[in-house]
């Protein structure tokens, strides 16, 4: 209290306002005149000290005081930090600002929050495999709960890259191939981070990244070359952006990669023409880690040219570059930038910590009693398991071999088995994973008294020690210093035992997530080796994938009769596991990301355009297609089992001609016809026949889960207007055109039923 007084008599105690001080009008009167004020005693170099976000590693509060960073935030020289955890060392830190720094302006504190925090929700990429908007927006709540109790008031998420290629490691942190389902998780997680207001201390900023294209590197490999069309661009990329942008984002990141040349920190087109007048974006853009100093190495520049670029592009704050800190000052004298280019972002800068609250209130994150009430709290962590169960997808599952009955003896067997640090999956800065189980406690738990866990691990993660080094960073090790043959012995003993084996295997955590580009997708070679081997036992095998990504399954689908996919499903993951294990929960989950049959199919996604010699389903001399494997996936986008069976009805449209300020009715009945109750994820397509540009094959525009007792059915319907039918010209306009559209309904994107209209 005492120190909100000093520090608010300061700043009102303004008496006049500096020349060029970017006077604002957000529609927020007060929130103007009190950064009018602020700004008006600021000096310069405070200023660029709010565009400035230096890396702090994990600072403890002695060393706060006294550490070069301590002595920047007195100087007025941060803006804020990041991936500091323990809401008592942000109060220090936070202290440091406002009783040590002239004007008293507090710290915003972010951090990867990124798919929850001590309670770890699924990755992204499983999580919207559950198409389950409201779940979503619940991870993301209870993330920034937890987070902001813990002294965070900004996440770094959501991460809405459209990703075609499974071999950028980054698939694991998005939402997959398409920007509808993008788009609604991204409006969903803004809502679940930022809540109504961010004048709630339960909330957090969201900032949405990597902007823009990140998802989209050549063969695959992170932060290599983008390149593509305005108009792939606008119809295939930016729509989630757009989305988080207009659910009231506070921040966005810029990407590491070049936007039609031009690397995006730098891109004015980008982050001013699209970002900020096309969008109406109007909070702050923060680079990505480095990103101005790495515009060196793409060839534009010295760090003082490359920083003025980036600042005159619309960046704001530099994380970690010391571009803006180091070079603005010089650059300023040397009218390479304005005055007003740098009170332009001081100000955007000044108005999230003002919406934030900070200003009333700088310890506002800072309550030390909150994290042992809110933080992993039993509650919380039921909700995520709830959540976790839904984003398995179930890829196959012959002669009904699941659910397992909880009887007899099980051999667990695989290197995920038995491991607790590799189950919340990449980017889980702030995970507690020794307060996780491993799935082989779990599955002790899930059967205790009724059944025997046999366990062996039976192989490493794959023959390469090295590469398994680089694939289990970050205290996630898991090597075994037996032989591949002595794991592989004990684990064929084991399996003779057992009535059934449960084999888990597939990647480790950090296998994906930032800088784990893979050129194979396939299982790793000792564990594929371990599976054929465990196959002539004759025993029934489920394979339990952990994946951060879509891999190539051939052999698996070929020759097991059980594969669920099970992505990396966070703190609660392996009682979530158990739960549709057993049956006591229906997998519902559906991809969104399409798994190819070989990396060579790659870039590979359900929404492409047609070529000229669309492919037939064998090879055939001079069409589109491959001599060695056909175009399809092997699992679509869209797919995904259940332990019940839905059957589909006849599509019927309520007309066969609307205008464009009309609407069509798509109606389906769904039944559920199989024996347990269950839900099903029902999709709409529409195919845009004639257009001034090529239009893609098909196009997801709507879906709903519904929730079926066995026997039960129900009409699903859609509402097709010319919204759902608009798209980005060559002139970038977004229009609809006059003409035949197909309407396709289904269970996933190939097996689908169609209709047709005419919009006149
Ligand atoms: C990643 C971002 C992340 C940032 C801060 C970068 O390496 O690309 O996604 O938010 O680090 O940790």
């Amino acid at each position: 209290m005492k120190l909100k007084k000093i520090f608010m008599a300061a700043a009102v105690a303004a008496t006049a306002l500096t020349a060029c001080q970017s006077k604002s009008s957000s529609g927020d009167a007060e929130m103007d005149r009190y950064i009018d004020d602020l700004m008006g005693q600021m000096t310069l170099h405070e200023k660029i000290g709010q565009l400035n976000l230096p890396v702090t590693g994990d600072i403890v509060t002695g060393q706060a005081k006294s550490s070069n960073i301590a002595e920047k935030i007195k100087a007025g020289e941060v803006g804020g930090l990041f991936n500091l955890k323990g809401v008592e060392k942000i109060r220090e830190v936070q202290r440091v600002a406002v009783e040590e720094s002239r004007l008293h302006i507090p710290l915003i504190f972010g951090m990867d929050v990124i798919h929850g925090y001590e309670t770890v929700f699924p990755i992204p990429l499983a999580l919207s495999c559950s198409w389950d908007m409201e779940a979503i927006e619940k991870s993301a709540q209870i993330a920034a709960r937890e987070a902001s109790a813990d002294g965070i008031c900004w996440t770094f998420s959501p991460m809405v890259d459209i990703c075609r290629d499974p071999r950028w490691g980054r698939q694991s942190e998005g939402s997959g191939e398409d920007p509808f389902l993008g788009s609604a998780i991204a409006r969903a997680m803004v809502k679940g981070y930022q809540g109504e207001n961010l004048q709630d201390s339960a909330t957090i900023m969201a900032c949405v990244k990597h902007f823009a294209l990140y998802g989209a590197p050549e063969a695959g490999r992170d932060y290599n070359t983008v390149d593509m069309s305005r108009v792939s661009m606008f119809n295939g990329y930016f729509a989630p952006y757009k989305a988080a942008v207009e659910a009231g984002a506070g921040s966005v990141m810029s990407s590491f990669n070049v936007v039609d040349g031009i690397p995006a920190t730098g891109n004015k087109w980008l982050m001013t023409d699209v970002l900020r007048d096309m969008w109406g974006f109007n909070g702050f853009v923060v680079t990505d880690y480095t990103a101005i100093l790495e515009m060196i190495d793409h060839g534009m520049g010295d760090l003082q040219q490359v920083s003025a670029l980036s600042l005159k592009a619309g960046t704001d704050m530099d994380m970690v570059a010391d571009g803006f800190v180091g070079t603005l000052e010089k650059s300023l004298e040397e009218g390479k930038v304005t005055e007003e280019d740098i009170n332009k972002a001081c100000r955007r800068i000044l108005e999230a910590k003002y919406k934030l609250g900070l200003f009333a209130d700088p310890y506002k994150y800072c309550n030390v009693e909150r994290p042992k009430k809110e933080v992993f709290s039993a509650e919380n962590r039921a909700i995520a398991r709830e959540i976790a169960a839904e984003t398995f997808v179930l890829l196959k599952n012959e002669d009904n071999l699941l659910p397992l009955q909880r009887k007899g003896r099980i051999a667990l067997i695989g290197p995920l088995a038995d491991t607790k640090a590799n189950m919340p999956g990449t980017w889980s800065v702030a995970a507690v994973s020794d307060r996780y189980k491993s799935l082989l406690e779990g599955m002790k738990d899930a059967v205790a008294g009724k059944a025997e866990v046999l366990y062996a691990k039976g192989s490493n993660l794959c023959y390469d020690a090295t590469l398994e080094a680089n694939a289990t960073m970050f205290g996630r090790e898991m090597r075994d210093p037996r032989s591949a043959e002595a794991l592989r012995a004990e684990a064929l003993r084991v399996a003779q035992r057992a009535d059934v084996i449960v084999f888990a295997g597939g990647e480790s955590s950090e296998f994906s997530g930032e800088c784990s580009s893979r050129s194979n997708l396939d299982l790793p070679d000792a564990q594929l080796d371990l599976l054929k081997a465990l196959k002539k036992t004759g025993k029934p095998i489920v394979m339990l994938n952990f994946a951060g990504r879509a891999t190539v399954m051939n052999w698996e689908n070929e020759n097991l009769p059980a594969i669920l996919q099970v992505w990396f499903g966070g703190s609660e993951a392996a009682d979530a596991i158990c739960d549709v294990l057993f049956g006591d929960k229906v997998p519902s989950g559906k991809l969104t990301a399409s798994f190819p049959k070989a990396v060579g199919q790659l870039p590979l996604y359900y929404n492409h355009l047609n070529t000229g010699r669309p492919a037939e389903k064998w090879f055939s001399k001079f069409r589109s297609n491959y001599l060695d494997v056909d175009n399809d996936p092997l699992f679509p986008f869209g797919y995904g089992l259940s332990y019940t069976t839905f059957t589909y009805g006849d599509l019927t449209l309520d007309a066969t001609s609307m205008t464009e300020s009309g609407k069509i009715t798509a109606t389906v009945k769904v039944t559920n016809n199989g024996n347990y109750d269950g839900t099903e994820v029902v999709q709409l397509y529409i195919r845009d026949m004639v257009g001034s540009i090529s239009r893609p094959v098909k196009e997801l525009k709507g879906f709903e889960r519904v929730s079926l007792k066995k026997g039960e059915s129900r009409d699903v319907t859609f509402e097709i207007t010319a919204d759902l039918l608009k798209f980005y010209n060559s002139n970038i306009d977004y229009v609809c055109e006059p003409g035949e559209f197909q309407v396709m309904v289904g269970g996933d994107s190939r097996n689908v039923q169609t209709a047709g209209f005419t919009l006149e």
